[in-house]
């Protein structure tokens, strides 16, 4: 990230959650509180600044000179949806099973404007939960959160890090986080911009913090996605818009190595889907241009 910025790719991913929860009838995933937390003039700047990417990543569609909301949809359901809507949905329903199980406490790394808390208070959720985000994006959240007008839960603590200079445990550990009763950890949209040591970092520091019983999910790149002659044209495209906007990804790996590597850090892997399985799971017999995104995977592995 850039010092200082607030996390561009995370107002992006927010509002796209919040455009699919207002305008497709057929929901993978339903951030109904996602809208509010953008003004009316942030529709409008969003969607002229996504819908003017179209002749990019659709020139076809383009050339049809569609009307604006049929470019922002099918920008959605082909570029910037997918891998938002999904990994949300996929961790949520862990989430759910994993509180089915007595599991108290989710912590969210790079929360950006996730609003799990917001729709889930304490009446309905004994949930704690813990927003680990970069100081400039959660700065910016709650901003966000005061303009809707909503108060921050009472069961939703906001701790700033950057993953970069910062440990984890440190940072949890001096929270009200009980390390030693297990945890749910969900960590989307971040590995692939971090340096695969820093990833790598994180995973056994969430090791070394997390009681046993303990979940992690998290989506990642397989490592094709950052070789040019195999990665595939919406890959790269993402690679350069994320560039642009001071973002660039930079960690991609192999599913089966990286499965080796948290065996050896000693969690049990759960679940390691490549997209055909998400495919299966999120979007079949959709009447949409909704599919699972090329080389983005999901791992979930607990804590032994
Ligand atoms: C693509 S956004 C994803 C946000 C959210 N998880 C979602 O799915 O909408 C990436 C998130 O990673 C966070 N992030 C990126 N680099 C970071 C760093 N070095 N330290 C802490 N957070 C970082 C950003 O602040 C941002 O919230």
């Amino acid at each position: 990230m850039v010092e200082n910025q607030a996390g561009v790719t995370a107002l992006v991913t927010a509002y796209i959650r919040a455009y699919h929860a207002v305008n497709s009838q057929d929901k993978i995933f339903n951030d109904y509180l996602a809208d509010r937390l953008f003004s009316a003039e942030e529709h409008v700047s969003f969607n002229q600044n996504l819908t003017g990417m179209l002749p990019l990543i659709n020139p076809e569609l383009a050339a049809l000179n569609p009307t604006p909301k049929q470019a922002m949809d099918n920008l959605v359901e082909t570029h910037h949806g997918p891998i938002t809507l999904s990994r949300s949905a996929y961790t949520e329903a862990c989430l759910e099973q994993a509180i089915q199980r007595g599991v108290s406490q989710y912590v969210i790394l790079g929360a950006g404007l996730d609003t799990y808390a917001f729709r889930h208070n304490q009446k309905t959720s004994p949930l704690q939960v813990f927003e680990i985000d970069h100081p400039a994006t959660q700065a910016l959240k709650r901003q966000r959160v005061a303009a809707a007008g909503w108060d921050i839960p009472p069961q939703l603590v906001l701790i700033p890090i950057d993953f970069t200079r910062q440990s984890l445990s440190d940072v949890l550990r001096a929270s009200t986080f009980q390390p030693e009763r297990p945890a749910f950890f969900s960590w989307l949209g971040v590995s692939y911009y971090l340096a695969p040591d820093v990833v790598a970092a994180t995973l056994r520091e969430v090791r070394s913090l997390a009681a046993p019983g303990s979940e992690l999910v998290f989506d990642y790149m397989d490592a094709e996605a950052f070789i040019p002659e195999k990665a595939g044209k919406k890959i790269q495209l993402m690679h350069w818009i994320a560039s642009r906007v001071g973002e660039p990804m930079k960690a991609g790996f192999e599913p089966g190595v990286l499965a080796a590597l948290l065996n050896d850090l000693a969690y049990a892997v759960l679940e390691n889907l490549p997209p055909s399985e998400i495919e299966t799971r999120f979007f079949s017999g959709r009447s949409d241009a909704f599919h699972a995104f090329d080389h983005v995977h999901f791992m979930r592995a607990v804590v032994r």
